[in-house]
């Protein structure tokens, strides 16, 4: 376990960050997606002061056994876990867990759909269906809606707990991305076939961060928030100016400089003998692959102290090389705390943009070497 090398954690930002969402969707409920134990947060404690201090009802997993540790470690709060994609409903061991923990599952294909609705076991579970309407990955098909309809009624069933379905591509606009618009269409016409059936819809939701950033799916009962609670906009760079989110990141990854050397241009530094760019000050930090500082991040802009510095070399497994130019001096010293990202979403949006990857995936890379300090 790391000491200096921590990810901090502060609650009141994910306070301030929720009450910037009611701004934006005051009329909707929220589901926090806390899949992947809450993006890398730390799904305990981000879920008790959503529920405690939030008074968030509403949590998505993605994993029957994330929802059974939610429920299990939290057993003094009240609240509903939906598991979204590792369902499998089939294996008695299973549903028993779902309907003796009352946790929900998304009904995602037909065979779980029947399963639920043939099993007297289940007789008053929640019904909760996603359909596909063009993400292509689970769900069951838009243009199966008739279908469903007819078993859900011919079961006796007058009522869905929650409609569902998901954008595959909220991070670009949904004023004119053609797949947004269609997705959205025929989600309408699926709610419209079940209202005209006689069944009643009690919950229904579309919008992840991407679609709730630009205004859209608020017309739902829920919205499904996940990366933007935690910070950063999912929206693609261009667009990204129009997002009506400002949130701030909860985290920031401070580590500490172990060493600082001058180098001339060329100067081979770390595995691979890897030749620096430009002459400078080499600055090696205490976090590398080992703590899910990743290989990818050669390259990219880190900053101290107001100077900007840039990976270089190969990252190793407990350090990593940031070359600054020598007018840093004054400025970077052994021991100094260095902040990889801090809470303004800058920081993570631009590690992500220069390395090609996404601020999901930065997060989700730290590994437990790194400890989460909660403020
Ligand atoms: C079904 C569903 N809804 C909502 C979300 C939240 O997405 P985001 O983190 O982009 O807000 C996810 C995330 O993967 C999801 O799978």
């Amino acid at each position: 376990m790391r000491f200096r090398s921590r990810l901090l954690v502060d609650l009141n930002i994910l306070t301030e960050n929720y009450q910037k969402l009611k701004k934006i969707c005051p009329n909707n409920e929220v589901l926090f997606m806390v899949k992947a134990d809450a993006y890398g947060h730390g799904i305990l404690p981000i879920v008790r002061h959503a529920v405690t201090e939030l008074g968030i009802k509403e949590f998505g997993c993605a994993t029957l056994g994330e929802a059974i540790h939610l429920r299990d470690e939290l057993f003094d709060l009240e609240f509903e876990i939906y598991v979204f994609s590792d369902v499998q409903l089939g294996l008695q061991e299973k549903s028993e867990i779902y309907l003796n923990r009352r946790i929900i599952p998304i009904l995602s294909n037909m065979d779980d759909l029947k399963f639920i609705l043939d099993n007297s076991d289940f007789k008053n579970f929640p019904l909760s269906v996603k359909f596909n309407t063009g993400m292509n990955r689970l769900g069951i098909d838009y243009d199966r809606v008739d279908e469903v309809i007819s078993l859900i009624k011919s079961k006796g069933r007058k009522s869905i707990y929650h409609l569902l379905t998901h954008f595959s591509s909220s991070s670009l606009s949904m004023k004119t991305n053609k797949r947004n618009i269609e997705q959205k269409a025929r989600f309408k016409a699926i709610k419209e076939a079940f209202i005209e059936a006689g069944i009643e819809l009690e919950r229904t939701s579309i919008a992840n961060s991407g679609a709730i950033e630009q205004g859209h799916g608020l017309e739902e009962t829920h919205i499904r928030p996940g990366l933007m609670m935690y910070g950063p906009s999912s929206l693609i760079k261009p667009i990204r100016e129009q997002s009506l989110w400002d949130g701030r990141v909860i985290s920031s990854l401070e580590t500490y400089v172990l060493k600082v050397f001058p180098v001339k241009k060329g100067q081979p530094v770390g595995y691979g003998a890897t030749p620096v760019p430009y002459e400078g000050l080499c600055a090696i930090i205490a976090l590398g692959y080992g703590d899910g500082f990743s290989t990818r991040y050669v390259g990219a802009t880190l900053t101290h102290n107001g100077h900007l510095g840039k990976v270089v070399g190969r990252v190793n497994m407990d350090m990593a090389q940031v070359l600054f130019k020598n007018e840093a001096a004054n400025n970077l010293k052994v021991d100094d705390r260095f902040i990889v990202w801090r809470n303004d979403p800058s920081d993570i949006l631009r590690l992500s943009d220069e390395t090609a990857t996404i601020p999901y995936e930065i997060f989700l890379h730290l590994t437990n070497r790194v400890p989460k300090v909660y403020v």
